[in-house]
């Protein structure tokens, strides 16, 4: 994989958050998310890669541009397997909230887990709980355990969890145990890759929630040098035979970090839309937009963070 992919790949996710972040407050999440699509769509044309989309934006059928199959960049360069959400957090865009990014990551071609649009139960922490955790394990043994690993008490943890009815009683466990707990209503993927920079102040996340997105967390994890345990869950018959289809044998088996991205190289790369622990939102000021995104890469474990300032009127489809 070439190391400038990094850089072109922020140029993505840039565009993306820049075009979705004007709907933010404006209680339309699928303009949010469709302007996000199209911005991210129209970079990935000028990348000198042979991109396959493995998680998008649905099925063929279901979406315009980023389904599953869609062939992307100029058609030179690596083979690559390709997972996006252009906008991950629609809500949370819609309500002006916190923490929806742009996220891109790409791995070669066959090695990222070509995960069924269902929940997975996930369970993801830092560098330092590496392999001390089992998402099999009771809630208060895993926090105890990330606890030993960080060198806090329990109560000093922060765990997140989507806010949501299904997690009722996970939520009472984590409160018995003693952690204190940040309830988000949108956003696994950026709580997870929080865990990996202790500066946010999250040690672990808990819970269900899109198995696209646990794909897209892992990449980031593995670049962090972190970890995330997930177990699909499909809720219906059909559900269950678009594993089996997918290629997914066993769908109630423990995927773990090779399970999700195979290989020793990935990149990832985030730009936030709205303000967040990790990713400053985008900010307008007339015709310029300033941005704010890190980009990883599995092979190196080099982290960047990067501030952007695009002249608007210099690229008004946002693709120069
Ligand atoms: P969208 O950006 O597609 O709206 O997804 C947001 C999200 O909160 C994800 O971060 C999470 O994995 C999933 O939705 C949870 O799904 P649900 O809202 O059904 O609990």
């Amino acid at each position: 994989m070439e190391r400038s992919l990094t850089m072109e790949l922020v140029r993505v996710t840039e565009a993306a958050a820049i075009a979705s972040a004007r709907w933010m407050g404006y209680g339309k999440k699928d303009e949010a998310d469709g302007a996000a699509t199209e911005a991210m769509r129209a970079v990935f044309d000028t990348i000198p890669m042979r991109g396959t989309v493995v998680i998008g934006e649905g099925e063929m059928d279901e979406a315009p541009m980023l389904y599953i199959g869609e062939k992307l960049g100029m058609d030179t360069g690596p083979e690559l397997d390709v997972a996006v959400d252009p906008l991950e957090g629609t809500n949370i865009v819609a309500k002006g909230l916190w923490n929806a990014i742009s996220v891109v990551a790409v791995a070669d071609r066959g090695c990222l887990l070509h995960a069924p649009d269902m929940y997975m139960d996930k369970l993801a922490v830092g560098p330092k709980a590496v392999g001390q955790v089992d998402i099999d394990a009771p809630v208060e043994d895993n926090l105890k355990a990330v606890a030993r690993a960080t060198g806090k008490d329990v109560e000093d943890l922060v765990a997140v969890v989507l806010d949501r009815p299904r997690h009722a009683r996970l939520i009472e466990e984590i409160r018995k145990a003693g952690a204190r707990i940040k309830l988000i209503p949108d956003g696994d993927v950026a709580a997870a890759i929080h865990t990996g920079f202790p500066d946010t102040g999250v040690d672990i996340l808990f819970g269900s929630g899109g198995a696209p997105e646990g794909v897209l967390a892992a990449v980031a994890l593995k670049c962090l040098g972190g970890e995330i345990q997930g177990r699909l869950l499909p809720q219906t018959k059909e559900e269950m035979e678009r594993c089996l289809k997918m290629g997914i044998k066993d769908p109630g088996k423990v995927l773990r970090m090779e399970d999700l991205v195979k290989g020793d190289d990935a990149i990832f790369a985030a730009t936030g839309v709205t303000d967040g622990e990790l990713l400053r939102g985008v900010r307008y000021q007339g015709s310029i937009a300033t941005t704010h995104s890190v980009v990883m890469r599995a092979k190196t474990g080099t982290v960047r963070f990067m501030d952007g300032t695009h002249r608007l009127e210099k690229k008004p489809n946002l693709v120069l």
